[in-house]
């Protein structure tokens, strides 16, 4: 298989939190916590897990927004912690990103036209007729008419906006977008046209994406493959179709039940969880999930479970395999 676009290795993230009592001993909130993943070229892959338990960490340190605590991140086969000058600027302009939130990534003062020029000037150096030209472009990609561009951000609805933001991540010939929750505040009628929008322009640019998300539905819709992520840690991974058919460890079980609207004869009920994730700053001993799982054994208390080939591909961290 050709190398991929992203690879990350063992990445970790801890913020100090607080100092110990009498100020002995740094408390550490471990948001990303040895995390391994790859994606290729014009894949989507799905991460997925409840608040808290690292994603949008993830997302910014693959954006270095963060510096990692330890492990690598590499973009076409280089390490980004070792980029610098234009190499740092061509990484720069290759990795894009979309937030939840496009009221807050997108500045209120600005024209449409300067949003997404921003980008282009900061990391290229075309002629400003050049700017105009691929502004008119990438509004016409994500479907949205040119003379749109003199307008501000509040002048157009929700869904409008997040093309506005998806168009200012494809302006610079963008090779990875990352989406962090990118139709999260959307109504379910909007989230599909930009789900749709997303996937149209995959398959015509090639570009990849990392997608962020809560919503089970969402993320199996759009990904090729999907990582369930529990404080800190990838606990599975697999294909979209095979991880949807055959769900094996008890959390992603867990958010598919949740997903699922309940019947009576509903055999997930049995295995959908309660109670709210622990504190990133006191982990559970053995396996972090054990203090919510509904078949926890004696030894998940004790020994963390090491993620393991699943069957029908994939891997699971669970000590029932
Ligand atoms: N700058 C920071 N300093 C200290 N702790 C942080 C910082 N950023 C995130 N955290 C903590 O790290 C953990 C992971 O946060 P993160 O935002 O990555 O989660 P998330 O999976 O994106 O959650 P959500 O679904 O709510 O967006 C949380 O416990 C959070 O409080
Ligand atoms: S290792 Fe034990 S506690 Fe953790 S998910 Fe598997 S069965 Fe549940
Ligand atoms: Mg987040």
């Amino acid at each position: 298989m050709a190398e991929p676009v992203l690879e990350v290795r063992g990445l970790a993230k801890h913020f100090p939190a607080r100092h110990g009592l009498f100020g002995r001993g740094a408390t550490w909130v471990k948001a990303v916590d040895g995390v391994d993943f790859a994606i290729h070229a014009g894949e989507t892959l799905g991460l997925i897990g409840e608040s808290g338990c690292g994603k949008t960490t993830t997302a910014k340190l693959i954006l270095k927004m963060e510096q990692p605590t330890a492990g690598t991140i590499a973009f076409e086969g280089r390490d980004i912690a070792e980029l610098r000058g234009r190499d740092l600027m061509d990484y720069r302009r290759a990795v894009q990103v979309v937030f939840q939130d496009p009221f807050s990534s997108l500045s209120p003062r600005m024209r449409v036209q300067d949003i997404i020029a921003e980008p282009l000037e900061i990391h290229t150096d075309l002629s400003h007729a050049a700017v105009r030209a691929r502004v008119d472009e990438v509004l016409g990609l994500v479907g949205l008419q040119p003379d749109v561009a003199p307008l501000f951000p509040h002048e157009f609805s929700g869904g409008q906006r997040q093309r506005i933001a998806i168009a200012r991540a494809l302006a610079t010939n963008t090779r990875l977008i990352v989406l962090d929750e990118p139709v999260s505040a959307l109504d379910v009628s909007v989230r599909a046209q930009i789900i749709n929008q997303l996937e149209h322009l995959q398959r015509t640019l090639g570009v990849s994406y990392l997608f962020i998300g809560h919503d089970l539905a969402t993320v199996a819709h759009i990904s090729h493959r999907i990582a369930v992520m529990y404080l800190g840690r990838i606990v599975e991974s697999a294909d979209g179709d095979a991880l949807c058919a055959r769900p094996m460890h008890p959390y992603t079980q867990a958010l598919f039940a949740a997903a699922l609207p309940s019947r009576p004869d509903d055999q997930g009920q049995e295995r959908a969880i309660t109670g709210e994730v622990p504190s990133a700053l006191a982990l559970p001993s053995g396996c972090r999930f054990h203090p919510r799982c509904p078949l926890a054994m004696p030894v998940c208390s004790e020994v963390e479970p090491a993620l393991t080939r699943r069957n029908g591909g994939g891997e699971v961290a669970c000590h029932l395999y």
